[in-house]
């Protein structure tokens, strides 16, 4: 049974080759001054900034620039970009990149007019924003996250090692996002992939959870599978617009709220993988990839059925004269083998984290009330010890 709900996503989206032209149908909706939020330089050397930057000036923009946003943006940069924010009187917030831009853009959006540390309100205190949100527009050029299309918001507290999520309500949410496939073309192949199993993940997060006979769940297995075979695709020809295009999609409706409405949700692979990003700086998709299987296979005894729906429904599994078990487990299996496929990071070893970090990761994990098993410190444990 559905469970009620209300949905609302406000963003609007310009998809395809010329979506940046998008651009110039939103620019004149705002005032003059625009805060341009990029990362590390990827967009100089592929041509997005020059693109972006001559389309701001030919609608008469003064453009502020706040560059080196880092991947897992930090507290200590939010402070900066908020002070930046300031001083450009920025009317618009342009964030031209992937998640991290994207997130970052929204958490400097709402810290602009508000007087307290944005890390201690947000993402510790966890407080509704209460002051004046500067509008984000988003072009992305990294596809995983769903930023483009959410109120999310990662930052990571270095000091604290703790990476804290937080997800604002569709007053933050982009209110346009430019989606070129083909911007996702120069992101090294390490980003891609990892980025293809963040979407994966969100979708698991929201179908590993409950027993129903949902719509929601049948969104999920559709996007799934189109994951599955674009995601191989793209992995033996990047540029395979076909394969690229589809991925960005599915990345955006895996996590723009749809698939979770009128259902219960997961969230402890996130939990987990924020833990040993935390400790690790590691790429976040990639921490998802090396302590999902872990994960599933423990709790797989708690969510039997869907396990094996999973197995029949997303991987083809032939369940005639099986056991649900072993229906389940062959379903895991073929999972498995696909990652490795693609070239998944399969351990948190490869990603730099040590057993001597275990205690401090498994402190640093945030524990879901949700899914098909409340976890305890010692089975976050028992799987990080699995994924080492
Ligand atoms: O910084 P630059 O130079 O741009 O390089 C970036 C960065 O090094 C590079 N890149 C991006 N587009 C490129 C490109 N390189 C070449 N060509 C391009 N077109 O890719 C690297 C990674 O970028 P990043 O934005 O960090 O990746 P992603 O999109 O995966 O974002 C990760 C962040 O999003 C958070 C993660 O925790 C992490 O902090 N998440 C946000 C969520 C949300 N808003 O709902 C949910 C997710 O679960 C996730 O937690
Ligand atoms: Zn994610």
């Amino acid at each position: 049974m559905l469970g009620n709900f209300t949905y609302c996503n406000p963003t609007k989206l310009y998809f395809g080759k010329d979506a940046l032209e998008g651009l110039n149908k939103e620019l004149p909706k705002y005032g003059k001054n625009v805060l341009l939020v990029y990362g590390g330089g990827s967009i100089k050397k592929n041509g997005i900034y020059d693109k972006v930057l001559s389309i701001l000036k030919e609608n008469g923009k003064e453009v502020f620039e706040d560059a080196g946003v880092m991947p897992n943006p930090t507290a200590d940069k939010l402070r900066e970009g908020v002070a930046r924010a300031r001083a450009a009187k920025a009317d618009l917030i342009l964030a031209v990149g992937g998640g991290s831009v994207c997130d970052y853009s929204k958490a400097v959006s709402v810290s602009v007019y508000c007087d307290d540390d944005p890390w201690d309100k947000y993402f510790k205190r966890f407080e509704e924003v209460t002051c004046k949100i500067v509008p984000v527009g988003c072009v992305l050029t990294m596809v995983g996250t769903g930023s483009e299309m959410n109120g999310g918001s990662v930052i990571t507290n270095t000091e604290e090692k703790f990476k804290g999520g937080r997800v604002f309500d569709e007053n933050v949410y982009p209110k346009f996002s430019v989606l070129n496939p083909e911007y996702t073309f120069t992101v090294p192949r390490y980003q891609m992939i990892s980025g293809i199993f963040d979407i994966m993940s969100h979708i698991l997060e929201q179908y590993f959870s409950g027993e129903d006979d949902n719509t929601s769940d049948y969104l999920a297995e559709g996007l799934l599978r189109s994951l599955i075979r674009s995601a191989e695709t793209a992995a033996e020809n990047p540029t395979d617009y076909e394969a690229r295009s589809n991925i960005m999609w599915t990345a955006t409706w895996a996590l723009n709220t749809l698939i979770a409405k009128g259902k219960t949700e997961d969230w402890e692979v996130h939990m987990i993988g924020h833990a040993v990003s935390a400790y690790t700086n590691a790429t976040h998709g990639m921490t998802l990839a090396a302590v999902s299987l872990p994960y599933y296979r423990h709790i797989m005894p708690y969510g039997l059925s869907k396990f094996a729906r999973y197995a029949v429904n997303v991987w083809g599994v032939n369940a005639e004269g099986k056991t649900e078990r072993a229906v389940a487990e062959e379903g895991l299996n073929k999972m498995e083998k696909w990652m490795k496929k693609i070239g998944l990071v399969m351990n948190i070893t490869e990603l730099g984290a040590t057993p001597e970090m275990l205690d401090g990761i498994v402190s640093a994990t945030v524990i879901n009330k949700s899914g098909y098993k409340v976890l305890t410190a010692e089975e976050v444990k028992g799987i990080l010890t699995a994924s080492l």
